[in-house]
């Protein structure tokens, strides 16, 4: 069988600055992967590239079977890629429903539209209970919730969250880690990009190390969590 995604060799660049410097990895269909690696390694830009939003100066991005180098980023989400970008990008004046039905811009099934923002709701009562509010009345962690109920409503085969942990309490952040896991069981495969790595690896199937661009070290969540060097390196021990 082949991976849902597969990453070949992947070279990006900003001008004459690579940031993201030949990485390879795949995502199965129903797995967890998760990128780890300090501030400025390259996990936003491999994010932003696989969306469309940059474009690659070498390698392959195959989705589904599909080389995506050519597809521009509207249609990238028509064929089953959501990302949930860092820093959430709601519109804060728009309703939480709203906002949740811009996440389906692109379907036209109604009944199936309405069953998902009840997903939606179940998943995060909150937003459900607020749902005439303006969003940008959302605290950070429930703008979170927002953020991953909207791309949930472009129905992804594969769903990359980019640190939704971010700036949260660790009771906020508890609940999203919670919610990712319950995704998981769900059957929906996630591209888990974060900062805290204990989370991220203790529920991720596998993850990889980015670092200055590179990926350095890739393993099951399990392996990485008790690998010495990432335990130095990510997980504060010495
Ligand atoms: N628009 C841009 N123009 C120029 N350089 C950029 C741009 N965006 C990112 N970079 C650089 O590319 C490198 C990778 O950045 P990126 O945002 O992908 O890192 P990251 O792993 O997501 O980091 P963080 O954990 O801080 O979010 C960094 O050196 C960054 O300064
Ligand atoms: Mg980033």
């Amino acid at each position: 069988m082949t991976a849902l995604l597969e990453v070949e060799d992947l070279r990006v660049a900003y001008g004459k600055i690579e940031a993201v410097k030949g990485i390879s990895f795949t995502v199965d269909a129903g797995e967890v992967v998760t990128l780890i690696g300090t501030n400025g390694a390259g996990k936003t830009t491999t994010l932003r590239t696989l969306s469309g939003l940059l474009k690659p100066v070498g390698g392959q991005i195959r989705f589904n079977g599909r080389s995506l180098k050519k597809v521009p980023a509207h249609q990238i989400v028509a064929l089953g890629l959501a990302h949930s970008p860092e820093g959430r990008h709601i519109f804060p004046r728009m309703t939480i429903e709203d906002n949740l039905r811009l996440g389906a811009f692109l379907r036209s099934d109604r009944p199936g539209i309405e069953k998902d923002i009840q997903r939606a709701y179940d998943l995060f009562p909150i937003l459900g209970e607020r749902r005439k509010q303006a969003a940008g009345t959302l605290s950070g962690g429930e703008q979170q919730m927002l953020a991953m109920g909207r791309a949930l409503m472009s129905q992804p085969k594969l769903l990359m969250l980019d640190e939704p942990s971010m700036g949260l309490s660790p009771i906020m952040m508890q609940k999203i880690m919670a919610t990712i896991a319950e995704l998981k069981a769900q059957g929906t495969t996630i591209l888990l990009v974060e900062q805290n790595a204990q989370a991220a690896l203790s529920l991720a199937d596998h993850g990889h190390v980015m670092e200055v661009g590179s990926i350095k070290l890739s393993g099951t969540g399990r392996d990485l969590l008790h690998d010495e060097s990432v335990r130095k390196a990510y997980l504060g021990e010495d």
